[in-house]
């Protein structure tokens, strides 16, 4: 049986994950170029911790500048099998409200100018994305959620869009037309390589605002965002260490095929 080892990509005011024992920054590097930052390793509760912050220490790259194939290759080198990606997102529900935390099931990608995949030329691979999360890190961030007593929403649809500006008014009512319930800039392709990585995803998504479209409530603006991110920062790192402390020590499969998405993903000529 393997080991379990959960990593956390930290978004926007997460460039830290405190509770880590014996912990050290370590610099790893991807043959994919340059990850946002070096890894900090630990372990909670005698579980193995890799956390990486998404944009940098000091927030250095924007969602679009963010080498995203670097960043779950180092993870999958750190021998990272579950990956919990904490975002921050803009609502497009009502009922999602600031300071909530939706553990989204879907995502829709209209992002349009970053490195998709870790296949593509001599070795070609086509994995399924019909179920992007894993079900039992939902359920197991489901369970921590509901152990701390914190407001959060099992389900829902993730847009990701490009940015780095926030939607227009007619963009955020045709998302909500399609029935989305989060729209963020960072995870796709994040959950497409790590699925790619046969690692076990699932987002834990943030809300910061209401997007573009609520009458109540204005436009979204990043002064606004800080407030809440700032607000619920302590949630956030109790939720996770939550999850940290109650997680299976070993492996346990994926019912999403997860970790074994390349098993019937490569391409190869018939009579090769
Ligand atoms: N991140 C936080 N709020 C967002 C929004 N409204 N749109 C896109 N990304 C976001």
């Amino acid at each position: 049986m393997t080991d379990a080892v959960l990593g956390i990509i930290g978004g926007s005011g997460i460039y830290d994950l405190p509770g880590l024992e014996d912990s050290q920054w370590i610099e790893v590097s991807s043959p994919w170029g340059a990850p946002s930052d070096a890894v900090r390793i630990g372990r909670i509760n005698g579980l193995k911790i890799v956390f990486l912050p998404r944009h940098g220490r000091g927030h250095v790259y924007s969602p679009s500048t963010i080498n995203y194939r670097a960043n779950i290759d180092v993870m999958k080198r750190c021998g990272v099998t579950d990956l919990l990606s904490v975002s921050a997102c803009g609502s497009l529900k009502e009922q999602h409200e600031p300071g909530m935390f939706v553990l989204v099931d879907q995502f829709i990608d209209r992002t349009i100018a970053r490195e998709k995949s870790f296949f593509g030329s001599g070795c070609v691979a086509h994995v399924s994305m019909a179920t992007p999360v894993s079900p039992k890190l939902v359920d197991a961030v489901a369970a921590a959620a509901e152990a701390e007593g914190l407001k959060y929403h099992k389900g829902g649809t993730y847009l990701a869009m490009e940015g780095p500006q926030f939607s227009s008014l007619a963009e955020s009512e045709l998302y909500r037309s399609w029935g989305c319930d989060v729209i963020g800039m960072t995870n796709m392709p994040e959950a497409k390589l790590a699925r790619e990585a046969e690692i076990c995803y699932a987002t834990v998504a943030m809300v910061t605002d209401y997007d573009s479209w609520h009458p109540d409530h204005g436009e979204v603006d990043i002064q606004a965002i800080i407030k809440v991110l700032h607000d619920n920062a302590e949630n956030a790192q109790r939720l996770v260490g939550r999850v940290a402390r109650d997680f299976p020590k070993n492996h346990q499969s994926c019912p999403a095929g997860s970790d074994t998405a390349l098993e019937f993903a490569m391409m190869t000529a018939a009579d090769k």
